[in-house]
């Protein structure tokens, strides 16, 4: 039953990456905008919007599962709105499963603009609308978004993705590579600053492809150089890195500002030249380690991290070797290690030699015990440094202690007052684990 004194409620379920969570953001402010209030208790929204991760199959199967929960809740509340959006939705496959669970509106990533207009049409007619773009359109500037209040940000600097490794959906859901205009992502993280965000992430599949269609030869150190000099904003992150694009320029661009966090995430993704050619990534593992010792000598301290993908098709022994003598050799701060998971309509879903599942789960934690390893060498070696942290609350396993990020993106804990919230702070880092440093107020 509507209470037509009482504003409908909605909840989104987000999924998947940091995309994703902007999106949400945006997706908030168009609701909102409708009249529509958050939620937290899923049972009361009257509009349940998903946001979708479609890059390895354990994430969809959490979305469906989500999905079957949430279609019995509609059951006991017919007059409750299922949307469904994000990269699952760009998939047509999906779209019979979806009539099925009973989803009343579908949207993908390119028209989140119009889900306003798909809501209010299916509350008018109690139809269904399925309003999936195959296409991106054109940027979309000044949609309405809502950002948390807190001390840190993710602003878009770039839409898609043009590199088609051959084991990725997101080109396919996400569509090609578009760069917002300078000037309106420096307005934006200006914008922040001045609501008093601290940090600010730029945000795109491959950052260092970003380039400007209106200023000649600008390219994203230049914006990195551009946002450096927003006052209000005390720290700049980016990501994702391609070791294909990243330039001698961005390197020194960081290596010179003080406001931009000595980390690059950089995904490696697979140690062996056979598969990283297989993975169509554009660049050998000499590249690579070469790239390396370049942007370790010119900006001392950073922190580098990855992303690798174990089992890809016609990986063998002896390939999967050279990713873990890679690990071994380049000493990744931290590690993101994913099994290869099949995506239909992707090149690498067609490739002989799939690896068993079993073969892929040892691989897996053969990786992740080394590169555990590392990560807990590296942190060790850390203990009695000193290092600033932005503080932004209470620590989720010690809420009597506070919880803060360092320059290299490392969670440190100590105890302090709490007024110490949103403001940087000088710590004596006493003990580490793999995956968390501790200290105290220096
Ligand atoms: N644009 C970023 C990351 C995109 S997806 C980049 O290029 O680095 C995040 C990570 O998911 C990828 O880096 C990759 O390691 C992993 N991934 C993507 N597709 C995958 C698949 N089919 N199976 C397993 N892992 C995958
Ligand atoms: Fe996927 Fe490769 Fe594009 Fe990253 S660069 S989003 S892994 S296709
Ligand atoms: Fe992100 Fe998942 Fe889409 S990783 S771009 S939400 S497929």
């Amino acid at each position: 039953m509507l209470h037509l004194n009482e504003p409908l409620k909605y909840n989104i379920l987000t999924y998947g990456c940091q995309m994703n969570v902007r999106d949400s953001e945006t997706i908030a402010g168009l609701v909102e905008a409708m009249g529509y209030c958050a939620t937290d208790e899923i049972g009361e929204a009257d509009l349940i919007v998903f946001n979708t991760c479609s890059v390895r199959h354990s994430a969809e199967n959490r979305v469906f599962g989500k999905l079957g929960e949430i279609k019995k809740l509609k059951q006991k509340k017919p007059d409750m709105l299922i949307a469904f959006g994000g990269c699952m939705a760009q998939i047509p496959d999906h779209k019979k499963r979806l009539k099925r669970q009973g989803v009343d509106i579908v949207f993908g990533t390119h028209n989140i603009h119009e889900l306003p207009a798909a809501i209010a049409q299916v509350r008018e007619h109690s139809s269904r609308i399925y309003n999936v773009w195959e296409k991106e359109g054109p940027i979309i500037e000044n949609v309405p978004s809502i950002r948390k209040p807190g001390l840190k940000a993710y602003v878009n600097i770039m839409f898609g993705c043009n590199n088609f490794c051959s084991y990725c959906i997101v080109p396919y859901t996400r569509g090609r590579e578009r760069s917002r205009r300078p000037e309106n992502i420096l307005q934006e993280i200006k914008t922040l600053g001045d609501q008093g965000y601290k940090e600010i992430t730029l945000l795109g599949q491959n950052v260092n492809s970003y380039y400007s269609s209106e200023k000649i030869s600008y390219d994203f150190a230049d914006l990195l150089s551009d946002a450096a000099g927003i006052e209000s904003i005390r720290r700049i992150r980016f990501m994702t890195s391609h070791p294909k694009d990243i330039s001698d320029k961005l390197i020194h661009t960081v290596a010179n500002h003080e406001k931009l966090c000595k980390h690059i995430h950089m995904p490696l993704q697979a140690g062996s030249n056979k598969i990283l050619g297989r993975m169509n990534r554009g660049y050998s593992r000499e590249h690579y380690e070469a790239l390396i010792s370049k942007i370790r000598s010119a900006v001392p301290g950073v922190a580098i991290t990855s992303d690798l993908i174990v089992g890809f098709p016609g990986e063998t022994e002896e390939d999967f070797r050279q990713t873990l003598e890679m690990i071994e050799k380049i000493r990744f701060d931290a590690a993101f290690t994913f099994m290869y998971s099949i995506r239909t309509g992707t090149r690498a879903a067609d490739f002989a030699e799939q690896v068993l599942l079993e073969e892929k789960k040892l691989r897996l934690s053969r990786l992740n015990e080394i590169q555990y390893g590392i990560a807990a060498d590296i942190n060790r070696s850390l203990i009695g440094t000193v290092q600033e942290v932005l503080v932004e609350g209470a620590s989720k396993t010690d809420p009597a202690k506070l919880t803060g990020r360092t320059d290299n993106d490392r969670i440190l804990i100590f105890p302090g007052p709490q007024d110490l919230i949103g403001n940087f702070v000088k710590i004596k880092v006493t003990r580490v684990t793999t995956f968390s440093l501790f200290g105290e107020i220096a």
